[in-house]
């Protein structure tokens, strides 16, 4: 089996499985992936990045790939309708890549437009071929992510996993949705349990799990390698220390923020400890940004709106963000926000 890559596993019987933290553009920024480890996702990936404008070596891009010696597996995510571009961008990033990770799920108009992302679920001979080109140019594993159709005519989620499996893609991961619904409806676990039971390699399901109810419910239908979340850790990345306990995979007192305020967790109130366990997060956040990337602003604008979603008196955080005339003050600001007696 590839480093990194456990094989699949038998019927799920409680036992812990692998919480992974989606692909999430705009959202999964270096230290946010690092903050996601730090809350309990065992495994972490890049946001998607165009394979041509890796390829011709455009900076922005690359700055997308960044990683951290901490961040094992270094995942970093590619998508792009050339697959000689997506070969190359493979290649380029090989040498610092502990697994590649293709995307086939994205339903947004710029990406399938160039018959990228989840567009090419509908052209599945390309599909497989791609994935064929990269494997064929690289010696880390690769990994595809896709979702069950494009919803036009019968899904083909599963014949694909198959094709992927004989080539030697060493992982899946299925969202339990079409591209035609985008992120309406349910997520179809019944359909991504017959592919978990189709294929050999392992396969982790992703889609609306948002925390330690709906990850046993998830894990009971698919019996999958792992779960994917995505949107239930924007602003909320502790949902992965809070499946952990949920789930009996972890000790609540373990958990860092409970930690970090040991003494009087359990007098305070809710809503209290919601504050300080995003006050947690927030700082954490500024610590990793600080140890990697830098401060970025437009990352910490939209992770401060998300942080305090919900919290009383959150409205304030905009004269926050927008009164701060430094990126330290501004993250000083939202800090004290959260550290401030909540209005209960
Ligand atoms: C803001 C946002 C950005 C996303 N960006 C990516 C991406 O870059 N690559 C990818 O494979 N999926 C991306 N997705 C899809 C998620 O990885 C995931 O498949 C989807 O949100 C369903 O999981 P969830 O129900 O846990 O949110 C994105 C989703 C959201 C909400």
């Amino acid at each position: 089996m590839p480093q990194h890559i456990a094989p699949k596993p038998g019927p799920w019987d409680g036992e812990p499985r692998p919480l992974f933290l989606a692909p999430m553009a705009g959202v999964s920024d270096l230290p946010f992936r690092l903050l996601a480890k730090a809350c309990g996702a065992d495994v972490t990936i890049t946001e998607f990045t165009n394979s041509t404008a890796l390829s011709r070596e455009a900076a922005v891009s690359w700055r997308k790939m960044e990683s951290h010696a901490t961040e094992i597996p270094f995942i970093p995510q590619i998508f792009g309708g050339d697959p000689g571009d997506m070969a190359t961008a493979a290649e380029m990033l090989a040498p610092t890549a502990d697994i590649i990770d293709l995307n086939f799920g994205c339903p947004a108009p710029k990406v399938t437009k160039i018959c990228a992302g989840a567009a090419l679920m509908g052209e599945p001979d390309n599909l497989v071929a791609m994935v064929d080109g990269i494997i064929e140019r690289v010696d880390v594993p690769v990994t595809a992510k896709m979702r069950l159709g494009t919803g036009q005519g019968a899904n083909n989620a599963l014949e694909i996993c198959k094709a992927l499996e004989g080539i030697g893609t060493s992982r899946l991961c299925v969202h339990g949705r079409t591209l035609r619904q985008r992120y309406s409806g349910e997520a179809d676990w019944n359909s991504i349990k017959a592919i978990v039971e189709g294929v050999e390699v392992p396969v982790v399901a992703n889609g609306d799990v948002v925390d330690a109810a709906s990850a046993k419910d998830c894990l009971e239908v698919t019996g999958a390698a792992g779960l994917m979340v995505g949107r239930g850790a924007i602003g909320r990345p502790s949902v992965f220390g809070e499946i952990k306990v949920g789930l009996g995979w972890m000790k609540e007192e373990d958990l860092p923020w409970i930690k970090a305020n040991a003494e009087a967790w359990y007098e305070r109130s809710v809503t209290s400890q919601s504050f300080a366990s995003r006050r947690w997060c927030w700082d954490k956040y500024i610590e990793f940004s600080n140890h990697t990337t830098g401060l970025q602003p437009r990352w910490m604008q939209r992770h401060a709106v998300a942080f305090t979603k919900g919290l009383p008196g959150a409205k304030k955080i905009r004269n926050i963000m927008h009164g701060a005339p430094t990126p330290e003050a501004f993250a000083d600001g939202i800090s004290s926000f959260l550290a401030g007696k909540p209005a209960e």
